[in-house]
């Protein structure tokens, strides 16, 4: 395979295009982010929705993302106009070209935390006072103005320098080496975390559901907005990555593996936090600071631990670029086609407008932490309008797209499934099912029922 179809660059090969797609899905959003969600949802009941959502709207959009991407050979934004010129399809390209700008400017943030937690462990660890423990410490260093920026910036740095140096090198290398390794460390330490005392209870929280959480619309909204946010779907980071892949691989096949991998990285990720959670006496839905209060805890509570902290807020950090790295793509791959700019530059460019963006998301820990929005801080308002409106608006319109927008024989075909009846149990996904339950989600989390 060459490594350019039409000038465009391509993936070295079927595997290495799944494992990008992998470690764009595995990132902050498995560990950091489902675990305080499901915390601050009230676990079970929110976890079977969320598998719900993967199963029922997250793989058939996954696969529809693929398939335009594959199809269209183009950015986001260039995919819709491909495939239906002149239609108003393409405003689904500009929603997502504005989702990369909005997630990645706080996901750096929250990455630049893992960075600066990671660069701790190399000197044996944060260093908590006599009484403070590890909380104290987070909030010590979180809401601080400087040390985070700079975190961020150094990670905003990594990102850009990865999609700088291009697709085929820089992406898909580094995903063949970290994604096994985290896997293996997140089992370990899962294991050891089930040995805390607090495995009952944590086993409890996240597979004994309590039905009265159902009555709650918003745990839908927030399982949807996190099936979302952790398949990386609804925003085109998976057409751009499909839209580098020759036309021969099988489709279907890739989009399984990518959702049942990223699932059960979060399920493993579960049992790593919510065993400490508890042996810890720490509250589920203490929020985004969760996984850096309680990991530092389980860390120091096991022989040889500054080694797992090390190993394990490096591999966090990997993983958190390899995601950042999908976003950035999104927005880079579109403006160097737009406005005809070298990779090289639209990578420096977008890399730091996005992470003057990330500012007042830091500072919103801190020196802003006036400033809310219906009680949510700067970072949590970012990350509720990109995942809870519009990642679910974008998925919304690639279902429709790909269901009522596209001929059903092309889209068929393109995608590999043919004219079975998984392929034609997938159109129906895709043109009833799925934008029927992202609208009713959407009107009951605002109160319409
Ligand atoms: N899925 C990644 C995570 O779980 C984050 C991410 C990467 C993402 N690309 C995305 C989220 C595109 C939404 C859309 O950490």
């Amino acid at each position: 395979m060459s490594d350019f179809n039409n000038g465009r660059e391509q993936w070295g090969s079927r595997l290495g295009f799944i494992l990008a797609a992998m470690g764009s899905a595995v990132g902050l959003g498995n560990i950091w982010r489902f675990a305080y969600v499901t915390g601050e949802s009230g676990g079970a009941a929110f976890l079977l929705i969320y598998i719900l959502c993967i199963l029922a709207i997250g793989i058939p959009i996954l696969m529809a993302e693929f398939t335009i991407g594959r199809r269209a050979q183009s950015d986001v934004v260039g995919s819709f106009q491909e495939i239906t010129p002149g239609k108003p399809w393409v405003v689904a390209g500009f929603l997502g070209v504005a989702s990369a700008f909005i997630i990645l400017s706080f996901y750096g943030v929250i990455a630049g935390w893992s960075l600066h937690y990671f660069v701790q462990y190399l000197s044996g660890g944060p260093a908590i006072g006599a009484e403070g423990g590890f909380a104290d410490y987070f909030v010590a260093f979180h809401t601080g103005t400087f040390e985070p920026l700079l975190w961020q910036f150094i990670f905003m740095g990594m990102t850009v320098g990865i999609v700088y140096v291009g697709v085929k090198k820089g992406i898909e290398k580094a995903n063949k080496i970290l994604m096994p390794l985290l896997a293996i460390l997140v089992i370990l330490l899962a294991g050891y975390s089930l040995t805390l005392g607090g495995a009952q209870e944590a086993l409890d929280f996240l597979f004994t559901p309590d039905w009265s959480q159902l009555a709650n619309p918003e745990v839908y909204l927030a399982a949807l907005g996190q099936a979302f946010f952790s398949l990386s779907l609804g925003m085109g980071a998976l057409i751009t990555y499909g839209s580098y892949l020759s036309k021969k691989d099988k489709l279907p096949g890739a989009a399984v593996s990518v959702a049942g991998l990223d699932t059960l990285f979060a399920i493993l990720a579960g049992l790593m936090i919510f065993p400490a959670v508890f042996a810890f006496g720490i509250e589920p839905d203490s929020g985004p600071g969760l996984v850096f209060i309680t990991l530092p805890g389980i860390f120091d509570s096991l022989g040889a631990g500054v080694v797992f902290g090390l190993l394990f807020f490096f591999l966090l950090s990997a993983a958190a670029v390899s995601s950042g790295v999908s976003l950035l793509e999104v927005a880079v791959a579109y403006f160097m086609r737009r406005f005809s700019w070298s990779r090289q530059k639209a990578a420096l460019i977008i890399g730091f407008i996005i992470f003057l963006i990330g500012i007042p998301s830091s500072l919103g820990m801190g020196a802003l932490s006036g400033v809310t929005f219906f009680g949510r801080d700067i970072l949590d308002t970012m990350d509720f309008i990109a995942s809870n409106v519009f990642l679910p608006l974008g998925g919304l319109l690639i279902a429709l797209f790909v269901g009522w927008g596209w001929k059903k024989a092309d889209a068929l075909e393109a995608s590999d499934f043919g004219d079975t009846a998984l392929g034609n149990g997938w159109v129906i996904i895709l043109r009833y099912f799925a934008p029927v339950a992202i609208f009713i989600i959407f009107l009951s989390s605002i109160g319409v029922f």
